[in-house]
């Protein structure tokens, strides 16, 4: 247990007196301010405040647990609903937004480009013919509606959770963020994770639909409970998502009458500003898509 200082102590018939006591009200004060706080810090350090710690956090933690497997289950169920339709739904809606963002970032053969949640791989047939890539999503069903409607070799596709992305930081020069921001449970873990594994100088390019600044109008959160019931949140905001983390935005348009926003980051520096601990290591099959990745870089032409 730690020790406070105490106020000096005199020997008097045989037995110690602080001087405090007899001295000033002010040592008194001290002195039993040092006590209180002994006494607080041996109830901090005591066995049963620690096993009272650790069982609230376990609670909260679980509670959190159990919150993130729930929403993962619930968007899992909804994009396995959507996955035979969502080319027929969304394909043409967002063909002209995606080629732009696309054409925005200026892909060469050089590049090692992540699509986080890749869905049925709308964005895969626009991509130039010499990129290749690797699309990371955690609904199976859409990735398997992406390995059948675009037949895609050039691309590995792999089922995983873009907030804790499994690959190793710097992995790639490029991510494409289309239309995952405003469905991801957690939009600045996501974030965090793409810029952890873009390497400095790397570009993002986000599509998304998101609440202009200052609009926090009721309607929107009416909608919202809609939208959120078919797996969107129409409340969220880029500003917010992106805040702390080193970019800067090299182009900004608006698209589908206003309501989509196509914004072009750049990675500034290398900074991990995040406590969690994170994979310093790929999964087996993250680190063999990357080295597919290598591989197919030193075979194509420049
Ligand atoms: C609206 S769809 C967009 C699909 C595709 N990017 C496009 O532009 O058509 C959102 C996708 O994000 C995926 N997704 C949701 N949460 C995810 C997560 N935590 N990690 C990876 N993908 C996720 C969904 O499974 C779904 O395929």
């Amino acid at each position: 247990m730690r020790k406070f200082p105490r106020s000096p102590t005199v020997r008097i018939n045989g037995i110690d007196v602080e001087l405090g006591f007899i001295n000033s009200g002010k040592y008194s004060l001290r002195c039993r301010l040092y006590r209180t706080a002994e006494g607080l810090s041996g109830l901090l350090e005591s066995a049963w405040f620690e096993r009272a710690l650790a069982s609230a956090l376990g609670r909260w933690r679980s509670m959190r647990r159990s919150e993130a497997i729930r929403e993962a289950r619930r968007l899992d169920g909804i994009y396995r609903w959507y996955a035979p339709i969502y080319d027929r739904l969304f394909a043409r809606m967002y063909r002209s937004a995606r080629v732009r963002s696309i054409a925005s970032l200026k892909l060469t053969a050089r590049d090692r480009v992540l699509i986080a949640g890749v869905g049925t791989g709308l964005d895969l047939p626009e991509l130039p013919l010499a990129v290749v890539a690797v699309g990371l999503d955690a609904s199976l069903a859409m990735l398997t509606r992406a390995r059948v409607a675009h037949h895609v070799a050039a691309v590995d596709l792999l089922v995983g959770d873009a907030q804790f992305a499994p690959f190793v930081d710097a992995a790639f020069d490029v991510a494409m963020l289309h239309l995952i921001l405003s469905v991801v449970p957690d939009p600045p873990a996501a974030f965090r994770e793409v810029m952890r594994v873009v390497k400095p100088g790397g570009r993002i390019a986000v599509l998304d639909k998101f609440a202009p600044d200052g609009d926090a109008s009721w309607i929107r959160r009416v909608v919202n409970a809609f939208a959120r019931w078919s797996g969107t949140d129409i409340t969220r905001r880029l500003a917010e998502i992106i805040e702390g983390q080193p970019v800067r935005a090299v182009s900004h348009e608006t698209a589908l009458l206003g309501n989509y926003q196509l914004v072009l980051l750049e990675r500034l520096t290398d900074v991990r500003s995040d406590p969690d601990p994170r994979p310093t290591t790929s999964t087996p099959a993250a680190v063999a898509a990357l080295d597919r990745l290598g591989d197919s870089r030193d075979i194509q032409p420049q």
